[in-house]
């Protein structure tokens, strides 16, 4: 039996009406979203956000947050990036009781036949990302409790330079080293997703595979000049796909939200 875990990031919602940078209503492009996960021939056994679920971290975005969700017929977990609150993230989903009540949101959780361990980037009032002594430790622990479970790591920065300057600016500065060392040393991570991007990019890091996924409205601009401008786009939004398959191999589909033309037999 495959697991299959989506991953839908960056989804910046805003309070109704609202429009992101003065343009955009990340609303629908969000239910969009939610469509393609639901019309997908192979349900998902959940599906999880990796960070800036709100734009603000208001309460009233997350309140928009939870009415949008409440039509997702399968389980979902919630990350905080750098848009987020914690506070505010945890009070507007009060029965997602694995946000906990530390100072940050980390968590563990089994999904069918594999782990996702979640850490935790976010810095308040900060857009780049730490990965402090705390959080690493928290990691150390969480990966020795298991070391069988085929397990991936989900974070909201990318602990690698992505060569968009203005994002990389913003990346995880400090504890990326830490992170590769301790993934390295525990062969069942077979993977990390992350958010922040707001496109798809792989790499190798830690001897895997890390990945960051687009968002389901806005993407950033790709553009590797040193003057580039921190500007995004409306590029064909998407999520990932990642399924662990019953041969033991971890790997991604990267889905277009929409609906297309077909399906068209081949003959
Ligand atoms: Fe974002």
């Amino acid at each position: 039996m495959n697991t299959l875990l989506a991953q839908v990031t960056d989804t910046h919602i805003r309070e109704p009406g609202q429009l992101a940078y003065g343009r955009l209503d990340t609303a629908p492009y969000l239910s969009a979203a939610l469509g393609t996960l639901m019309r997908m021939p192979q349900k998902p056994d959940a599906v999880i956000l990796t960070g800036d679920l709100t734009d603000f971290g208001r309460p009233g975005e997350y309140a928009h947050l939870a009415k949008l969700l409440a039509s997702l017929n399968m389980p979902f977990y919630l990350m905080p990036g750098n848009h987020d609150d914690r506070d505010h993230l945890r009070d507007g989903f009060p029965n997602h009781g694995y946000l906990g009540t530390g100072e940050f949101i980390q968590f563990s959780i089994k999904v069918r036949d594999i782990r996702i361990v979640a850490i935790d980037t976010t810095e308040p009032g900060l857009s780049s990302g730490r990965l402090c002594a705390a959080r690493l430790d928290w990691l150390r622990t969480e990966l020795a409790a298991d070391p069988a479970t085929p397990t991936v790591v989900a974070m909201h920065h990318p602990p690698f330079k992505t060569l968009i300057g203005h994002m990389d600016e913003i990346g995880l500065l400090e504890g990326g080293g830490e992170l590769e060392s301790i993934i390295a040393a525990h062969p069942n991570v077979k993977r990390v997703i992350c958010g922040h991007l707001h496109r798809t990019i792989y790499t190798g890091f830690a001897g895997i595979v890390a990945s960051t996924a687009p968002s389901p409205a806005h993407q950033v601009c790709l553009d590797f000049g040193s003057g580039a401008d921190s500007a995004w786009n409306l590029e064909p939004p998407g999520f990932h796909l990642h399924v662990w398959n019953s041969a033991g191999a971890l790997l991604t589909h990267a889905i277009p939200i929409g609906q297309f033309e077909g399906p068209y037999p081949y003959l």
